[in-house]
């Protein structure tokens, strides 16, 4: 059970982020009404949020799933692997420190971004990407390993479309676990049940189980219907602004 989530809204210079999609400029005004109806979602869901101011010295600060990683034995601050992300660990450090009492650090020459790292139960997925370097999974899987937990590193550098890990894969609790084409047959998931995303629906893919409800994104016909046949109660929405700038619904919130 989720009981809490750690949100930020956009900042007014949101489009200054980093992008690699190329879907236009995002409106800012509508990005805030996206994140307000993603934040009454949670709360929908059963959550409580600590909403953190929004922070202009930041334009991807947003995303702030980038940041840390929590489990329910401690939290890890990340250390994200684009410069002009490293500054927000910072920014989210003094709400870790009142909500957990144990904190490791990811530290140089690690890069690790939260998007990168799938929790399934006791085992963690870390992914290898732009972001999260070999030293980084090499690091953040050794921290795990004290924590009792188990990890698989997931190389998708070589995966098109996917900026994290976690743009191409989400996990719904029961061993199941959802899979864009490119992942779904690679060995680290052979032991789970797979939902695969229809190609044109990878989008869709970043989706979130919270409790008893799948999160989703709106516009996904064919992942919906399959979150409905599975028997979630389901929630979709419109995320469009933010996917102009490579985030999804996981990327909004530390849930814990
Ligand atoms: N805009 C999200 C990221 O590139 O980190």
């Amino acid at each position: 059970m989720y009981t809490r989530a750690i949100v930020r809204p956009p900042a007014a210079n949101f489009a200054d982020g980093l992008t690699s999609v190329d879907l236009g400029k995002p409106d800012f005004a509508k990005a805030l009404e996206q994140h307000t109806r993603y934040c009454t979602a949670l709360e929908q869901c059963g959550l409580t949020l600590t909403r953190l101011p929004a922070d202009a010295n930041f334009p991807d600060s947003t995303f702030v799933e980038d940041t840390a990683i929590f489990t329910d034995r401690c939290a890890i601050l990340t250390r994200p692997g684009a410069a002009s992300r490293a500054g927000e660990v910072a920014g989210i450090e003094p709400t870790l420190r009142e909500a957990f009492a144990r904190i490791h650090t990811i530290t140089a020459p690690s890069t690790v971004d939260g998007g990168d790292i799938c929790q399934a139960g006791n085992h963690f997925f870390i992914g290898i990407s732009e972001r999260t370097n070999t030293e980084g999974a090499r690091q953040l899987g050794e921290i795990l390993a004290t924590e009792g937990f188990t990890a698989t590193p997931v190389d998708i550098r070589d995966v098109r479309g996917i900026l994290h890990l976690k743009s191409g894969i989400a996990y719904l609790g029961d061993n199941r676990l959802v899979l864009i084409d490119a992942l779904a047959d690679h060995s680290a998931f052979s032991d789970y049940e797979v939902v695969r995303i229809a190609p044109e629906e990878n989008y869709a893919a970043n989706c979130l189980r919270i409790n008893a409800t799948v999160i989703l994104p709106a516009g996904y016909p064919q992942f919906e219907a399959t979150v409905h046949a599975l028997d979630y109660s389901a929630i979709v929405l419109d995320m469009s602004e933010f996917q102009k700038m490579d985030g999804g619904l996981s990327c909004l919130s530390l849930r814990f």
